[in-house]
């Protein structure tokens, strides 16, 4: 073990928790090793957040001028090229991994290419580390973050080929350049909303089965119907509470049997079932850790069900020295998320050690603003109605459309609304939802307000720049305790 190189922290995984941590580290004057089996970025950068949103900008664009473009007196043909919209999604995706690249250099972080595992070793000696890519290789390093995220969940009665029927990760493959004539969503989650407004705008007919009573069912219920008026308008049908029990490639399509949600476990066999038959199938119905062949039983770190178990303020493991962040804990799983953890658990690892300008950190999961791409946007915070309900909380609520808002109008975005809640007795702000232009930036601003505890009057008395859509969060907060000018409403008695 002497002669193996020794590093002050060893980060597995370079998604938005490890590559974060990498630079952060080095900022604080730390040797770095950043070990990755696949590419820079991880599902984030490269089959995640950055290639659907690239994708997603050709769809908001089509969809801008089909549904404005005349009134706001432009008219044209539209001729889609799905293909090159991917080629520029794999453009933009190869170009920000060479930008993660340049920056672990610029910090002189070494990155290895290959699968890390930790052999044995203690926070006191350090940890041994087997690289396995091209080359092989072991290093040694005083702290080790794990941060190795998460994969699609596969269930073997969806017999998943990556063929006919895909995960995010096929469908993301730049190689994948078909829009499917019909296209089968199994899951109207996050990612299956997503990729339906991407598909049916590029021209696929999408069908989306889901086992819950309701589309993207964590976010607020008006939030949801709101976005279901869109999904129709794009001619998109979800079927809701449906137990999809296979799913089947035919060679040239695919076919799901579903049965009703309702029905219990032991009589599936009888019950009566219905069959979706389309040319493609997308399976998003969540992801799985990647927490396999790191070595973690050899070591004694505990996990459950795959989620690497850790503390949930200093995010270290069971085993001392080794700290966890991101997807494979198991916890909210947003790339945000995991850099926030990386910060945590870079602060303790290098805190533990000495001799570094930075001190020890807890997580603060008090304020984790949440953004979907669908079309209309989504963006929330804190917590929803039924949960400040459940919570005992008595609220105060504001809502204010955006077909009120000038701006908005002069946009041709006028579908969607934002809701404020708010505490009754201390007016303090404790969640919010936005659906329409812009509204995972106009989170943004409540995510500092709620960060610091200010109230509903805070953010109302700050002047906001007119004309712009953040003053929706201005009418919001106004609206709270009815005094938002372009909304109709009641003189305020005592
Ligand atoms: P998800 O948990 O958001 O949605 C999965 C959906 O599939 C749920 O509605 C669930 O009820 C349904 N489902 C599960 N099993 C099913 C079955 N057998 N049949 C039918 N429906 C079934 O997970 P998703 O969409 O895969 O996303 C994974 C993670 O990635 C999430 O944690 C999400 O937050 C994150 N993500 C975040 C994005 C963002 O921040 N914009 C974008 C995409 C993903």
């Amino acid at each position: 073990m002497s002669d193996t190189e020794l590093y002050d922290i060893a980060i597995i995984g370079s998604g938005p928790g490890g590559y974060h941590s990498a630079i952060r580290a080095a900022q604080y004057g730390a040797k770095v090793a950043l070990i990755e089996k696949k590419n820079l970025g991880g599902t984030c950068l490269n089959v995640g957040c950055i290639p659907t949103k690239a994708l997603y900008a050709s769809a908001e664009l089509i969809q801008r001028i089909r549904e404005n473009g005349e009134e706001l007196g432009v008219s044209c043909d539209i001729k889609l090229d799905f293909g090159k919209a991917v080629e520029r999604k794999n453009k933009i995706v190869s170009e920000l991994i060479g930008g993660i690249a340049a920056l672990e250099k610029a910090w002189k972080n070494d990155v290895f290419m290959g699968h890390g595992k930790i052999l044995g070793g203690n926070a006191n000696d350090g940890f041994e580390i087997s690289i396995e890519g091209e080359e092989k290789k072991n290093i040694k390093a005083k702290r080790v973050i794990i941060a190795t995220g998460s994969s699609p969940a596969l269930i073997p009665a969806f017999n998943i080929d990556h063929d006919r029927i895909l995960t995010s990760d096929d469908i993301l493959n730049p190689d994948f350049k078909i829009v499917p004539k019909r296209l089968l969503i199994i899951g109207a989650g996050v990612i299956g909303c997503e990729f339906a407004n991407i598909f049916s705008t590029f021209g696929s007919k999408v069908i989306m089965l889901e086992y819950l009573p309701s589309p993207i069912a964590t976010e607020e219920p008006m939030v949801v119907k709101e976005l279901q008026k869109k999904l129709n308008s794009l001619g998109i049908e979800v079927h809701v509470s449906q137990n999809v029990l296979s799913v089947d490639s035919t060679g040239t399509g695919v076919k799901a049997t579903t049965c009703s949600a309702t029905v219990p476990r032991d009589q599936l066999e009888s019950a009566e079932k219905s069959y979706f038959e389309a040319d493609y199938c997308l399976v998003s119905i969540g992801r799985a850790k990647e927490s396999g062949n790191l070595g973690l039983e050899e070591l004694g770190i505990e996990t459950a069900r795959g989620s690497i178990k850790v503390n949930l303020k200093t995010l270290e493991t069971s085993v001392k020295g080794i700290y966890a962040i991101g997807d494979v804990t198991g916890g909210i799983m947003l790339a945000h998320v995991a850099s926030h953890e990386g910060d945590v658990a870079v602060a303790n690892s290098l805190a533990s050690l000495g001799g570094f300008p930075v001190e020890e950190r807890i997580t603060d999961y008090k304020v984790v603003p949440a953004t979907i791409f669908t079309s209309p946007n989504i963006g929330s915070i804190g917590i929803r109605r039924k949960q400040a309900k459940d919570l005992g909380y008595e609220l105060v609520m504001g809502r204010f459309p955006y077909m009120s808002l000038g701006k908005a109008k002069c946009m041709g975005e006028e579908q969607g609304f934002i809701l404020i809640l708010a505490d009754k007795k201390t007016h303090k702000i404790i969640g919010a939802s936005c659906i329409g232009a812009e509204a995972p930036e106009l989170i943004s601003e409540i995510a500092l307000a709620m960060q610091h505890g200010l109230t509903v009057h805070d953010v109302a008395e700050t002047i906001h720049s007119h004309p712009t859509i953040s003053e929706m969060v201005l009418e919001g907060m106004e609206d709270v305790f009815g005094l938002a000018i372009h909304k109709k409403g009641r003189p305020i008695h005592h």
